[in-house]
Protein backbone atom coordinates (compact mmCIF):
# COMPACT_ATOMS: atom_id res chain seq x y z
CA UNK A 1 0.00 0.00 0.00
CA UNK A 2 0.95 3.60 -1.36
CA UNK A 3 1.36 5.70 1.82
CA UNK A 4 -0.26 9.39 2.49
CA UNK A 5 1.48 11.92 4.85
CA UNK A 6 -1.13 13.20 6.97
CA UNK A 7 -0.25 17.12 7.10
CA UNK A 8 -2.16 19.55 9.93
CA UNK A 9 -2.51 23.55 9.04
CA UNK A 10 -4.53 25.87 10.41
CA UNK A 11 -7.77 26.51 9.19
CA UNK A 12 -7.54 30.35 9.72
CA UNK A 13 -5.77 33.06 11.03
CA UNK A 14 -1.95 34.14 10.96
CA UNK A 15 -0.63 31.18 9.12
CA UNK A 16 -3.26 29.59 6.73
CA UNK A 17 -2.38 31.45 3.86
CA UNK A 18 1.22 30.75 3.94
CA UNK A 19 0.33 27.39 4.80
CA UNK A 20 -1.67 26.87 1.62
CA UNK A 21 1.02 29.14 -0.28
CA UNK A 22 3.64 26.80 0.70
CA UNK A 23 1.68 23.46 -0.53
CA UNK A 24 1.10 25.15 -3.47
CA UNK A 25 4.13 26.06 -3.97
CA UNK A 26 5.36 22.42 -3.86
CA UNK A 27 2.89 21.95 -6.66
CA UNK A 28 0.82 20.28 -4.39
CA UNK A 29 -2.81 20.28 -6.26
CA UNK A 30 -5.97 19.78 -3.67
CA UNK A 31 -9.15 18.07 -4.28
CA UNK A 32 -11.72 20.86 -3.10
CA UNK A 33 -14.05 18.88 -0.71
CA UNK A 34 -17.67 20.07 0.32
CA UNK A 35 -16.36 19.41 4.25
CA UNK A 36 -13.58 21.46 4.67
CA UNK A 37 -11.66 19.45 6.99
CA UNK A 38 -9.48 17.57 4.87
CA UNK A 39 -8.88 17.27 1.53
CA UNK A 40 -6.35 14.64 -0.39
CA UNK A 41 -3.49 15.70 -2.94
CA UNK A 42 -4.54 14.86 -6.46
CA UNK A 43 -1.56 14.80 -7.46
CA UNK A 44 1.43 13.80 -4.27
CA UNK A 45 0.72 11.53 -1.31
CA UNK A 46 -0.12 13.82 1.24
CA UNK A 47 -3.15 14.69 2.71
CA UNK A 48 -4.55 17.83 4.46
CA UNK A 49 -5.94 17.90 8.02
CA UNK A 50 -7.73 21.57 8.46
CA UNK A 51 -7.22 22.38 12.42
CA UNK A 52 -7.38 25.00 15.26
CA UNK A 53 -3.97 26.74 15.66
CA UNK A 54 -4.19 24.94 19.32
CA UNK A 55 -4.42 20.90 18.15
CA UNK A 56 -2.36 20.61 15.70
CA UNK A 57 1.00 20.35 18.18
CA UNK A 58 -1.34 17.61 19.80
CA UNK A 59 -2.07 16.16 16.63
CA UNK A 60 1.28 15.56 15.48
CA UNK A 61 2.12 14.66 19.00
CA UNK A 62 -0.06 12.05 18.68
CA UNK A 63 0.17 10.74 15.12
CA UNK A 64 -3.27 11.35 14.13
CA UNK A 65 -1.43 14.27 11.82
CA UNK A 66 2.50 13.17 10.66
CA UNK A 67 3.51 16.70 10.53
CA UNK A 68 2.37 20.17 11.09
CA UNK A 69 2.79 23.97 10.36
CA UNK A 70 2.25 26.08 13.58
CA UNK A 71 3.82 28.98 15.25
CA UNK A 72 7.18 27.65 17.40
CA UNK A 73 5.48 29.72 20.42
CA UNK A 74 2.75 26.79 20.27
CA UNK A 75 5.80 23.76 20.52
CA UNK A 76 7.56 26.04 23.61
CA UNK A 77 4.23 26.27 25.24
CA UNK A 78 2.97 22.29 24.64
CA UNK A 79 6.02 21.33 25.59
CA UNK A 80 5.17 17.84 23.81
CA UNK A 81 6.97 15.80 22.06
CA UNK A 82 7.70 16.61 18.62
CA UNK A 83 10.36 16.99 15.71
CA UNK A 84 11.11 20.35 14.02
CA UNK A 85 11.57 19.24 10.50
CA UNK A 86 11.99 23.12 9.31
CA UNK A 87 12.06 26.11 10.49
CA UNK A 88 9.59 28.29 7.92
CA UNK A 89 10.62 31.57 7.92
CA UNK A 90 6.65 33.23 8.10
CA UNK A 91 4.78 34.54 10.32
CA UNK A 92 7.72 35.94 12.66
CA UNK A 93 6.38 37.63 16.09
CA UNK A 94 7.45 38.02 19.78
CA UNK A 95 6.00 36.66 23.10
CA UNK A 96 6.41 39.49 24.94
CA UNK A 97 5.05 41.28 28.26
CA UNK A 98 3.18 44.87 27.99
CA UNK A 99 1.71 46.97 30.30
CA UNK A 100 -0.26 50.23 30.01
CA UNK A 101 1.02 52.56 27.98
CA UNK A 102 0.94 55.16 31.54
CA UNK A 103 2.07 53.06 34.05
CA UNK A 104 6.03 53.20 34.85
CA UNK A 105 8.07 50.59 34.36
CA UNK A 106 11.60 50.13 36.49
CA UNK A 107 12.39 46.48 34.75
CA UNK A 108 10.95 43.03 35.43
CA UNK A 109 11.18 43.95 38.98
CA UNK A 110 7.57 45.35 38.24
CA UNK A 111 5.78 41.80 37.79
CA UNK A 112 6.37 41.19 41.34
CA UNK A 113 2.99 40.70 42.89
CA UNK A 114 1.22 41.67 40.07
CA UNK A 115 -1.09 39.51 37.72
CA UNK A 116 -0.32 38.85 34.05
CA UNK A 117 -2.79 37.51 31.89
CA UNK A 118 -2.05 35.38 28.80
CA UNK A 119 -3.00 32.24 26.57
CA UNK A 120 0.91 31.01 26.82
CA UNK A 121 0.95 30.22 30.97
CA UNK A 122 3.47 27.62 30.67
CA UNK A 123 6.04 29.87 28.94
CA UNK A 124 5.52 32.82 31.17
CA UNK A 125 5.75 30.52 33.66
CA UNK A 126 9.77 29.62 32.73
CA UNK A 127 10.12 33.54 32.13
CA UNK A 128 9.13 34.47 35.40
CA UNK A 129 11.36 30.83 37.24
CA UNK A 130 14.09 31.85 35.08
CA UNK A 131 14.08 35.87 36.73
CA UNK A 132 12.82 34.82 40.15
CA UNK A 133 9.82 37.07 39.61
CA UNK A 134 6.52 36.03 41.64
CA UNK A 135 3.53 36.79 39.67
CA UNK A 136 0.30 35.66 39.32
CA UNK A 137 -0.71 33.74 36.30
CA UNK A 138 -4.26 34.43 35.13
CA UNK A 139 -4.99 32.08 32.24
CA UNK A 140 -7.25 33.12 29.66
CA UNK A 141 -8.19 31.71 26.02
CA UNK A 142 -8.37 35.04 23.66
CA UNK A 143 -8.54 38.71 24.03
CA UNK A 144 -6.07 38.46 26.26
CA UNK A 145 -5.32 42.76 25.12
CA UNK A 146 -8.52 43.38 27.18
CA UNK A 147 -7.51 42.02 29.97
CA UNK A 148 -5.59 45.26 31.72
CA UNK A 149 -8.51 47.69 30.53
CA UNK A 150 -11.19 46.14 32.30
CA UNK A 151 -8.95 45.48 35.73
CA UNK A 152 -8.44 41.61 35.04
CA UNK A 153 -4.85 41.74 34.98
CA UNK A 154 -1.72 44.38 35.52
CA UNK A 155 -0.29 43.24 32.70
CA UNK A 156 -0.15 40.92 29.46
CA UNK A 157 1.89 38.38 27.90
CA UNK A 158 1.27 37.88 24.05
CA UNK A 159 1.92 37.40 20.99
CA UNK A 160 2.64 40.80 19.31
CA UNK A 161 3.62 41.23 15.71
CA UNK A 162 3.03 44.42 13.98
CA UNK A 163 1.93 45.84 17.38
CA UNK A 164 -1.03 47.44 16.75
CA UNK A 165 -2.70 45.53 18.81
CA UNK A 166 -0.90 46.69 21.72
CA UNK A 167 -1.64 50.57 20.53
CA UNK A 168 -5.12 50.37 19.60
CA UNK A 169 -5.57 48.64 23.59
CA UNK A 170 -3.16 51.46 25.34
CA UNK A 171 -0.47 49.35 25.83
CA UNK A 172 3.33 49.43 25.99
CA UNK A 173 5.82 46.39 24.96
CA UNK A 174 8.48 46.00 28.25
CA UNK A 175 9.98 42.77 27.83
CA UNK A 176 10.56 40.33 24.52
CA UNK A 177 10.40 36.79 26.14
CA UNK A 178 10.90 35.23 22.91
CA UNK A 179 10.46 35.01 19.24
CA UNK A 180 8.71 33.25 17.16
CA UNK A 181 7.95 32.23 13.16
CA UNK A 182 6.08 29.01 11.74
CA UNK A 183 7.74 25.57 12.10
CA UNK A 184 7.23 22.22 9.94
CA UNK A 185 6.67 19.57 12.88
CA UNK A 186 6.82 16.60 13.00
CA UNK A 187 5.80 13.49 14.63
CA UNK A 188 8.52 11.42 16.20
CA UNK A 189 8.19 7.78 14.65
CA UNK A 190 7.32 8.65 10.91
CA UNK A 191 7.68 5.22 8.98
CA UNK A 192 10.70 5.24 6.26
CA UNK A 193 8.04 5.95 3.71
CA UNK A 194 6.39 8.89 5.23
CA UNK A 195 9.73 10.34 5.52
CA UNK A 196 10.71 10.17 2.05
CA UNK A 197 7.72 12.05 1.34
CA UNK A 198 8.39 14.87 3.92
CA UNK A 199 11.99 14.90 2.20
CA UNK A 200 10.26 15.29 -0.88
CA UNK A 201 7.81 18.33 0.43
CA UNK A 202 11.23 20.08 2.13
CA UNK A 203 12.79 20.01 -1.47
CA UNK A 204 10.22 21.16 -3.27
CA UNK A 205 9.38 24.13 -0.60
CA UNK A 206 13.25 24.81 -0.23
CA UNK A 207 13.44 25.18 -4.10
CA UNK A 208 10.29 27.90 -4.22
CA UNK A 209 11.87 29.60 -1.07
CA UNK A 210 15.55 29.53 -2.16
CA UNK A 211 13.87 31.70 -5.54
CA UNK A 212 12.07 33.54 -3.80
CA UNK A 213 13.37 37.35 -3.78
CA UNK A 214 16.07 36.52 -7.00
CA UNK A 215 15.40 37.71 -10.43
CA UNK A 216 17.42 35.92 -13.40
CA UNK A 217 19.39 39.01 -15.41
CA UNK A 218 20.14 38.62 -19.33
CA UNK A 219 22.23 41.53 -20.80
CA UNK A 220 24.59 42.09 -23.85
CA UNK A 221 27.98 43.20 -23.71
CA UNK A 222 30.99 43.83 -25.22
CA UNK A 223 33.58 41.24 -24.97
CA UNK A 224 36.09 43.58 -23.52
CA UNK A 225 33.89 44.07 -20.47
CA UNK A 226 32.60 40.76 -19.61
CA UNK A 227 34.94 40.11 -16.53
CA UNK A 228 33.81 43.27 -15.20
CA UNK A 229 30.24 42.42 -15.75
CA UNK A 230 30.79 39.24 -14.38
CA UNK A 231 32.44 40.51 -11.09
CA UNK A 232 29.38 42.28 -10.79
CA UNK A 233 27.19 39.29 -11.17
CA UNK A 234 28.39 36.45 -9.43
CA UNK A 235 25.58 34.40 -10.13
CA UNK A 236 24.90 31.17 -8.50
CA UNK A 237 28.36 29.63 -9.31
CA UNK A 238 29.55 31.91 -12.82
CA UNK A 239 27.65 33.34 -15.12
CA UNK A 240 26.72 32.36 -18.15
CA UNK A 241 28.29 33.79 -20.88
CA UNK A 242 27.13 33.00 -24.80
CA UNK A 243 28.30 34.59 -28.12
CA UNK A 244 26.19 36.89 -30.06
CA UNK A 245 25.91 36.62 -34.12
CA UNK A 246 27.29 40.26 -33.90
CA UNK A 247 31.22 39.73 -33.77
CA UNK A 248 32.82 41.04 -30.72
CA UNK A 249 29.64 41.13 -28.40
CA UNK A 250 28.23 38.43 -25.81
CA UNK A 251 25.13 37.46 -23.81
CA UNK A 252 25.65 37.49 -20.25
CA UNK A 253 22.99 35.56 -17.83
CA UNK A 254 22.96 35.62 -13.94
CA UNK A 255 21.21 35.46 -10.88
CA UNK A 256 20.77 38.69 -9.07
CA UNK A 257 19.38 39.28 -5.38
CA UNK A 258 16.34 41.58 -6.35
CA UNK A 259 17.25 43.81 -3.17
CA UNK A 260 20.21 45.04 -4.91
CA UNK A 261 18.94 45.22 -8.45
CA UNK A 262 19.06 48.99 -8.72
CA UNK A 263 22.12 49.56 -7.34
CA UNK A 264 24.15 46.49 -9.90
CA UNK A 265 21.60 48.06 -12.79
CA UNK A 266 23.28 51.09 -12.73
CA UNK A 267 26.83 49.59 -12.17
CA UNK A 268 26.23 47.54 -15.24
CA UNK A 269 24.87 50.40 -17.66
CA UNK A 270 28.36 52.23 -16.87
CA UNK A 271 30.21 49.35 -18.33
CA UNK A 272 27.98 49.47 -21.52
CA UNK A 273 26.00 47.06 -20.82
CA UNK A 274 22.50 46.89 -23.15
CA UNK A 275 19.61 45.15 -23.37
CA UNK A 276 19.06 44.55 -20.14
CA UNK A 277 16.49 41.90 -18.74
CA UNK A 278 15.16 40.83 -15.29
CA UNK A 279 12.73 37.98 -15.14
CA UNK A 280 11.58 36.20 -12.19
CA UNK A 281 12.78 33.01 -11.28
CA UNK A 282 10.13 30.06 -9.78
CA UNK A 283 12.30 27.46 -8.63
CA UNK A 284 16.15 27.11 -8.00
CA UNK A 285 17.45 23.57 -7.88
CA UNK A 286 21.09 22.94 -6.98
C1 LIG B 1 -2.36 37.71 18.30
C2 LIG B 1 -2.27 38.40 19.64
C3 LIG B 1 -2.75 39.78 19.34
C4 LIG B 1 -2.34 39.99 17.90
C5 LIG B 1 -1.07 40.79 17.82
O1 LIG B 1 -3.63 37.21 18.14
O2 LIG B 1 -3.08 37.76 20.61
O3 LIG B 1 -4.14 39.87 19.47
O4 LIG B 1 -2.09 38.71 17.33
O5 LIG B 1 -0.74 41.12 16.49
P1 LIG B 1 -0.35 42.61 16.10
O6 LIG B 1 0.85 42.97 16.92
O7 LIG B 1 0.01 42.52 14.63
O8 LIG B 1 -1.52 43.50 16.35
P2 LIG B 1 -3.97 36.24 16.92
O9 LIG B 1 -4.22 37.02 15.69
O10 LIG B 1 -2.95 35.18 16.79
O11 LIG B 1 -5.37 35.62 17.31
P3 LIG B 1 -5.98 35.14 18.71
O12 LIG B 1 -5.53 36.07 19.77
O13 LIG B 1 -7.44 35.21 18.45
O14 LIG B 1 -5.49 33.75 18.89
ZN1 LIG C 1 -5.04 37.92 19.86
Amino acid sequence: MRETLKIAIQTRGRLNEESMNLIAGAGIKLIPGRRKLISAAKNFPMEVLFLRDDDITQTVADAVADVGIVGENEVLEKKLDVVISKRLGFSKCRLSLAIPKTVEYPGPVFFNGKKIATSYPVMLKDYLTKYKINAEIHRISGSVEIAPGIGLADAIFDIVSSGSTLVSNRLKEVEVVAKSEAVLIRNTNLSRGKKKILDEFIFRTESVQRAEGKKYILLNAPNEKIQDIANLLPGMKSPTVLPLAQEGWSSIHSVIEENDFWEVIDKLKKTGAEGILVVPIEKMIF
